[in-house]
């Protein structure tokens, strides 16, 4: 029996976007975020991210091979850790059908499911050919996202505390009521500081910010805001998920090494709109929970 903190019924699989896709991909694509999150449930718990990665990424290849359209890997994930993934560029796809982008994450979250912690996710998102942003070797961003009430309202130029108060005001729940989702990162204790004067509760995870994304672009959940510095992939990803949910999602490129900014090349200063990072409205994003 894999070892899970899934509730019994929990491990649906969420599909968002199926209206506007074929029956038999949509199905594909169920089915791979599902088969991925089944294998690598067998290795929730047992201290082996890589292994859990590794059985995600073969499950989630497989189905996808045999997938009825036509689909090159823009967002692998795993470079930057040098994980088990999808390489970008990769064909997958029986070629034949639509001419898609496809990001994906197997596993989002690969310690938590080694460590059996709640928030790791499998993923994957398509949307028409040339539609998805490419950061090329910027592995990490900032990103702010919430409901579709922060759009016009939320600007990434303004402090943490000012978006906090417009949020507030656009979506009429005070600040001390509303849940901020952030990285536990070294990188963000002045965030965290700032947050919580401000009156918000901050809700810390160590890792695993698709999900969080997700709940934050998702009317009703716990999670109203997310905010801080995660990877681009995992950014590219969420910003799939929140244009199919309706969301607001601003981003900026924040490399993190010299290395990461002289390899990045371009124009850090961008602030990015969820429409610049994915062009179309025709997306299809699929999630399962692996823990
Ligand atoms: P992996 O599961 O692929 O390791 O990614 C987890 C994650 O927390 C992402 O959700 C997040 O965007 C990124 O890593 C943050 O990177 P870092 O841990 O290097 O700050």
């Amino acid at each position: 029996m894999p070892q899970t903190n899934l509730p019994d019924g929990a491990s649906a699989t969420t599909v968002i976007g199926a209206a506007l896709w074929p029956a038999d991909l949509v199905e594909a694509v169920r089915a791979s975020t599902d088969a991925a999150a089944a294998a690598a449930r067998e290795w929730v718990g047992r201290g082996d991210k890589v292994a859990a990665d590794a059985a995600a990424v073969a499950a989630m290849r497989a189905i996808l091979m045999n997938a009825p359209f036509s689909g090159t890997v823009v967002i692998g994930e795993g470079e930057k850790d040098e994980a088990p993934m999808l390489a970008n560029g990769e064909r997958l796809g029986t070629g034949r059908g639509t001419e898609c982008d496809i990001a994906v994450d197997p596993l989002d979250g690969t310690s938590l499911a080694a460590r059996a912690l709640p928030g790791a996710v499998s993923v994957i998102a398509l949307a028409p050919r040339g539609t998805m942003f490419d950061p090329a070797g910027v592995f990490y961003m900032e990103k702010l996202i919430a409901g579709a009430a922060g759009l016009g309202v939320l600007d990434l130029r303004r402090s943490a505390t000012a978006n906090l108060r417009a949020y507030a005001a656009a979506t009429g729940v005070a600040e001390t009521s509303l849940t901020v989702a952030v990285l536990d990162k070294p990188r963000h204790a002045a965030l965290i500081r700032e947050l919580r004067a401000a009156g918000a509760t901050v809700s810390l995870t160590v890792e695993g910010d698709v999900s969080t994304a997700i709940a934050a672009a998702t009317p009703g959940s716990a999670i109203d805001l997310v905010m801080g510095i995660g990877g681009t992939p995992e950014g590219i990803i969420a910003a799939c998920a929140v244009r199919a949910l309706g969301g607001v999602m601003l981003g900026r490129m924040a490399p993190q090494s010299d290395a990461e900014r002289l390899s990045a090349g371009r124009d850090l200063s961008r602030l990015f709109e969820v429409a610049d990072l994915v062009s179309s409205e025709r997306v299809l994003f699929a999630s399962s929970p692996v823990t």
